[in-house]
């Protein structure tokens, strides 16, 4: 191939990163403003954080024997010869800042929400990409079973306000210092007595409660009999558990109590839980979360604890897709102006921009385009209104204006545009 050609050849996005574009990035948009309203009602406020951390952010937050650290992270040396990372989730992130600015020292609990990207190299599939958001809150720093409940439940509320309904909600307790140590000691011994391929025996030993996450079959068989936490927490954790449940039914939340469910990040200490979807395949876990009581002295701060979850966004879209579930916004604006003519096209360009002032959204024809064909451009913008001003309009100081949906044409005075389709559209709806 020639230099030229090479040059000129067509570029794609990296591997397993998505693009939106219009009208399904509204959506994601509008999903995200949602996600964030349902925060907001529960007194969460936005934060917002680099994409990229110190590498020991994430190796002492998220765990050296997670699969994100071991192997998913985006890492790379900056010019100075420092180690920084991509985000690869927001939870260590936001008490990595909050324990920075001493909110950890000031009116607690501090809660916050947040939405962005996070990166993962992980296997591209449906669901599962490369670069995705994250919309969640974190809650930090007074150790009330009433706060995870809350977290839940702000969740399910977003959830719910995007009009999903096809998710359960999986909850677990992971117990506390008090038992998971002695805990880990009796599932590992258990482990060992299993016939496990090689990996997955040097996994056990690294981190035993993932093992009990494993979905493949001739493993999954083999757990059945593996002992449980729930059955060995300590007297705090068990009260604990039981209090946020006895929340979640009083806030009306419904859930599955989901004795094997261990999710992939090492700070979770009581409860845990995930939303799954039924619609999604494989990648079943709209969002998840939990309680970490080691997160922010590890990173520094105070021996406080703190709750969360995160949504994914990606899948999010995925769910209301599978759900039939149509966009609210159709992404198009009201008012379309069409000009013939350079003078025309002044008059109506500072006519666009008034009615912009006034809160009307308006698109205009580009491009010296004939009547006709500015016309399907406005047919096409989806505007109920359209406004056109010719010659004739601007001798007689008047705009045409066309309502789409009637077919009905009728003449303002230039002057009254902006009062005329402010009133217009108020009848609209
Ligand atoms: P996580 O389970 O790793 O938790 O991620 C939360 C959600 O992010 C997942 O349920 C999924 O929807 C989405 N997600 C994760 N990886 C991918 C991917 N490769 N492609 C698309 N979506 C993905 C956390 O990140 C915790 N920080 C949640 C949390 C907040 N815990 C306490 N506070």
């Amino acid at each position: 191939m020639t230099e030229q050609a090479k040059k000129s050849q067509k570029l794609q996005a990296p591997k397993g990163v998505p693009d939106y574009l219009p009208p399904e990035s509204a959506r994601f948009v509008a999903a995200k403003r949602v996600l964030a309203e349902a925060a907001e009602l529960a007194g969460y406020r936005p934060v917002e954080l680099p994409v990229f951390e110190d590498t020991a952010l994430y190796v002492r937050g998220v765990g050296a024997s997670t699969d994100i650290v071991g192997k998913e992270m985006y890492t790379f040396p900056d010019q100075g010869g420092r180690s920084l990372t991509l985000r690869p989730e927001w939870t260590a992130g936001v008490v990595r800042a909050v324990v920075e600015h001493g909110l950890d020292r000031g009116q607690l609990p501090v809660k916050l929400w947040y939405a962005g990207p996070c990166f993962r190299y992980e296997r591209p599939q449906s669901g599962r990409y490369r670069q995705f958001q994250q919309m969640g809150v974190e809650a930090i720093g007074v150790d009330d079973p009433a706060l995870d409940a809350e977290a839940v439940a702000v969740a399910e509320e977003g959830l719910r306000r995007l009009g999903l309904g096809g998710y359960r909600l999986e909850i677990n307790s992971l117990g506390d210092e008090a038992c998971r140590p002695e805990y880990r000691e009796r599932l590992l011994s258990f482990l060992r007595g299993l016939d496990l391929d090689e990996a997955t025996r040097q996994r056990a030993e690294r981190n035993p409660l993932r093992v009990l996450d494993d979905k493949r079959p001739e493993v999954k068989a083999q757990l059945v009999d593996a002992p449980l936490l729930v059955d060995h927490l300590s007297d705090s954790a068990k009260e604990h558990f039981e209090t946020v449940l006895e929340h979640l039914r009083g806030l009306g939340v419904a859930y599955s109590l989901s004795p094997k469910l261990v999710r992939g990040l090492d700070y979770y200490t009581k409860t845990t839980f995930e939303f799954v979807h039924t619609g999604l395949g494989a990648q079943s876990a709209l969002g998840g979360g939990g309680h970490y009581d080691g997160l922010v002295a590890d990173l520094g701060g105070q021996p406080l604890p703190g709750v969360g979850f995160s949504i994914g966004l990606e899948r999010t879209l995925l769910a209301l897709a599978a759900e039939g579930i149509p966009p609210q916004d159709s992404g198009s604006v009201p008012v379309f102006g069409v000009a013939l003519g350079a003078e025309a096209k002044g008059r109506m360009t500072s006519l666009a921009g008034a009615l912009r002032e006034a809160g009307i959204g308006v698109d205009l024809a580009y491009g010296d385009r004939a009547l006709k064909a500015a016309m399907r451009a406005a047919d096409r913008s989806g505007a109920r209104f359209v406004l056109i001003i010719g010659e004739a309009e601007l001798a007689s100081e008047q705009a045409q204006l066309k309502d789409m949906r009637s077919g009905e044409q009728s003449c303002v005075p230039l002057p009254d545009v902006v009062s005329e389709m402010a009133s217009r559209l108020a009848e609209a709806g």
